[in-house]
């Protein structure tokens, strides 16, 4: 199953038809000679192919990668098995053969509840450090920065990159508890052998340069996409002056391959990859209305009350999006106040040799998305805004 003719390294890379994985797939391909086997939940080997090519192509619509798809090979699996629910022979093949593990796959749904993440997040991290740990093959582990749990909320505290158990609290965010475990697991690990590192994105964002972004090929809807869409399409929002971080899925991608590949460098050590400049939800709502979007600003709680009493009105019927849907836990945590930062000094100063660094989240990067928005139809151009979202009172309201 290995090429051990040529001098190329043989990368086992998990999660490479989600948001991150297919960018850090389209690093490998376009800057290492490496192999890449990809773990895919599929049917069989075809429809992993195929939907590992789709991702490919969002990020890559010239097709630059093409001629380099021989180095991707699907494996069909799936985290939270045993083995990965490969045969035997597949799974010891690969334990022995690659030399750098990425585990990108995870579930991210914000709203799912612990158990319907366990076994995926956690269990499956479990199941990739053993086979790290068989091969004795380095593992990059992709955490998030949500790992600070409620501690995200506290603006007096600044995570550092060395940091992970504060004590902090996961009340409502099972997702960013089953991070935590996993980095948790990934330490412990370390005490049998595992040579890891951890990196934490942020909001992972579109590719910085292009705008490019799987907007519709992944299965879970990415939801700061979502929030852009809200906000054009009804014309109305809140205002929330907390952080609210961007981090191109580019500078992600070829940090965590950057790290993994030096991992000589980089043992045991984790990174923070969030946007050093952070913006605001207010700040993105300024971009949007800078691009040409009119979008009205509104007393929060007469906003939140309106949605909850279906007030919020928009071509005939309540409003109601995957945004809107999600605004009670958004706002909850707009509530409390604060937003935490994120130390990223270690991580840039770690990364400056390779010349690798965050676009700031700026006008330029901000209108680099909406332009790629409006180029897939995502949203209209801003001189054809539709008519905006209106709040009416329950007497009026049909
Ligand atoms: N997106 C963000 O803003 C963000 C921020 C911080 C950290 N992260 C972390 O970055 C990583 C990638 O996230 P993403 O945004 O790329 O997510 P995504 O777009 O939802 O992709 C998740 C990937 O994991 C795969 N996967 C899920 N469950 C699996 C299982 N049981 N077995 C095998 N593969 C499975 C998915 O496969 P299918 O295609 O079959 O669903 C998909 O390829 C995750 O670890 C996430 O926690 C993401």
């Amino acid at each position: 199953m290995f090429n051990t003719e040529q001098r190329v390294e043989n990368i086992f890379l998990t999660g490479a038809t989600g948001v991150l994985g297919a960018r850090l797939l389209l690093e490998i391909l376009l800057t290492t000679e490496a192999c890449v086997y990809c773990l895919v939940r599929a049917n069989d080997q075809q429809e992993a192919r195929n939907r590992l090519i789709e991702l490919l192509y969002v990020y890559d619509p010239q097709r630059r990668c093409q001629s380099q798809l021989w180095r991707v090979i699907p494996m069909v699996g799936d985290v939270s098995a045993p083995l990965l629910g490969l045969s035997e022979s597949d799974y010891y093949e690969l334990a022995q053969g690659v030399d750098r593990v990425i585990h990108s796959a995870a579930g991210v749904n914000l709203l799912a509840s612990y158990p319907a993440l366990f076994d995926t997040n956690v269990g499956g991290t479990h199941n990739i450090i053993e086979l790290c740990l068989l091969g004795k093959v380095p593992l990059l582990y992709i955490s998030s920065f949500t790992v600070a749990g409620r501690q995200l909320f506290n603006d007096d505290y600044r995570l550092k990159e060395s940091d992970l158990d504060l004590g902090q609290s996961f009340k409502h965010m099972s997702y960013a508890r089953t991070k935590f475990e996993s980095e948790l697991a990934v330490h412990e690990a370390g005490k049998r052998g595992l040579r890891w590192a951890i990196t934490r994105p942020g909001n992972i964002w579109g590719d910085s340069v292009t705008g490019c972004y799987p907007l519709t090929e992944t299965r879970l809807k990415g939801l700061y996409y979502e929030v852009i869409r809200a906000l054009v399409e009804t014309g109305i929002t809140f205002s929330a002056p907390q952080n609210f971080d961007v981090s191109p899925v580019d500078y992600v991608a070829r940090a965590s391959l950057h790290i993994i590949l030096e991992i000589d460098r980089f043992a045991s050590q984790t990174f923070h990859l969030t946007n050093p400049t952070p913006l605001s939800y207010d700040g993105i709502v300024d971009f949007l209305q800078q691009y040409g979007y009119r979008i009205k600003r509104m007393n929060n709680d007469d906003y939140l009350a309106a949605l909850a009493e279906n007030r919020l009105w928009f071509q005939g019927k309540p409003y109601h999006s995957q945004f809107t849907g999600m605004l009670n836990l958004f706002y909850a945590n707009i509530e409390q106040g604060g937003s935490l930062l994120l130390d990223t000094e270690f991580t840039e100063q770690s990364l400056l040799p390779a010349g690798i660094a965050c676009a700031p989240s700026d006008c330029r990067l901000m209108f680099c998305y909406f332009d790629y928005l409006v180029q897939r139809g995502f949203l209209p151009p801003p001189d054809q805004q539709g008519a905006m979202a209106e709040v009416v009172t329950l007497t009026t309201s049909r």
